[in-house]
């Protein structure tokens, strides 16, 4: 048995898993849809490894002496993982008042954000940007906001939005549903006194991360009520209530369908089901990139600069 290249390998292993197919007709499939299970026989094989002969999966071993296996059968630039560019606080970037330099910013965390799709280590939406007008510096979060104006908030807004999600040669086509998508913004956070005017973009709104559970169980905001939990599959994941509600009558079959008319709309633009070759042949190559860190360090200083206001 020689040297395998095994960042690679662990990483094919995982893109078969994120390029699986709905098909549910070969065990190998059903194997591979497991995304965190990598000492699996079956997918082993499926790349002509024989899995017995790496130590790091024998489940009979300490894990000291796999890991000693694991980080030993590695070079030196497998063991470098990719971690993406570090870019400065949005608050800071904000301060440079450059709206191409923003969209410069959301090119680059795209691009970073595909090549991590395509290496099976990230997937495909991401929460960001916050667009939160800051009211009150005791907030923890006013760092990773635009800050507290609101021109400069939705300006920034716009051209980060677009540097994410524009796919080149498609920025101008008029029909907003019918565009592809790099990667697709979710501008948060959604707050209940925001005005509801989408222009006619079909979207969905998705709820912070574990706050409906955090709602109900933490802060038993709805008592212990059944009516509780039919509010809450209104707008969340619990398939468990899905099916009650429907056959109670709290939620109609049409609004799920719409739901789901959304979310697969988002999918499509993003090439979920047709492929997308360009994006799918970035890699490791792509991350962190020489430009990418000088893009970093430009940001930073262009907003240290504006705020010394210097002759400005
Ligand atoms: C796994 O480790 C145990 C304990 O050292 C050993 O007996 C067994 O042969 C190993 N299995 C494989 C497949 O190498
Ligand atoms: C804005 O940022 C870009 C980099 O994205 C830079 O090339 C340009 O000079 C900046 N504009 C100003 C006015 O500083
Ligand atoms: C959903 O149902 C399953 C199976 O009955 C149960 O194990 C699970 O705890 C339920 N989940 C919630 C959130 O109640």
């Amino acid at each position: 048995m020689g040297r395998v290249n095994l960042l690679v390998f662990l990483a094919l292993l995982s893109v078969s898993t994120a390029t699986r197919t709905i098909s549910k007709s070969s065990s190998l499939t059903r194997a591979s849809s497991d995304f965190n299970h990598v000492c699996n026989a079956e997918k082993f094989a499926s790349y002509g490894f024989e899995m017995s002969l790496y130590p790091f999966c024998n489940k009979s071993v300490p894990y000291n002496v796999r890991l000693r296996d694991l980080v030993d059968s590695m070079t030196v630039e497998e063991k470098t993982i990719p971690g993406a560019t570090s870019f400065p606080t949005v608050i800071l970037s904000a301060a440079s008042f450059n709206e191409s330099l923003w969209k410069s910013l959301g090119q680059a965390v795209s691009t970073e954000a595909r090549a991590m799709y395509s290496l099976g280590m990230a997937g495909l939406t991401f929460w960001s940007p916050n667009i939160n007008v800051v009211r009150d510096p005791r907030w923890g979060r006013a760092l990773e906001t635009p800050g507290e104006d609101l021109f400069v908030v939705g300006h920034y807004a716009v051209n980060y939005v677009t540097g994410l999600q524009e796919v080149e040669g498609h920025g101008n086509s008029r029909d907003l549903n019918s565009r592809p998508l790099k990667v697709p913004a979710c501008c948060k956070h959604y707050a209940a006194y925001d005005v509801d005017n989408w222009l006619g973009v079909d979207r969905y709104i998705v709820s912070d991360r574990d706050s409906i559970e955090v709602l109900v169980h933490g802060h038993k905001w709805l008592g212990d009520s059944k009516e509780g939990w039919i509010w809450v599959v209104v707008i969340t994941i619990y398939p468990n209530f899905t099916m009650p509600a429907v056959k109670m009558g709290k939620v109609r079959e049409s609004d799920i369908d719409k739901a789901s008319f959304y979310l697969h709309n988002v999918l499509m633009r993003l090439g979920f089901f047709d492929g997308s070759p360009a994006y799918a042949a970035l890699g490791k190559d792509d991350v962190c990139t020489k430009q990418n860190i000088e893009l970093a360090i430009d940001a930073a200083r262009q907003g240290i600069h504006d705020n010394k206001n210097d002759n400005r």
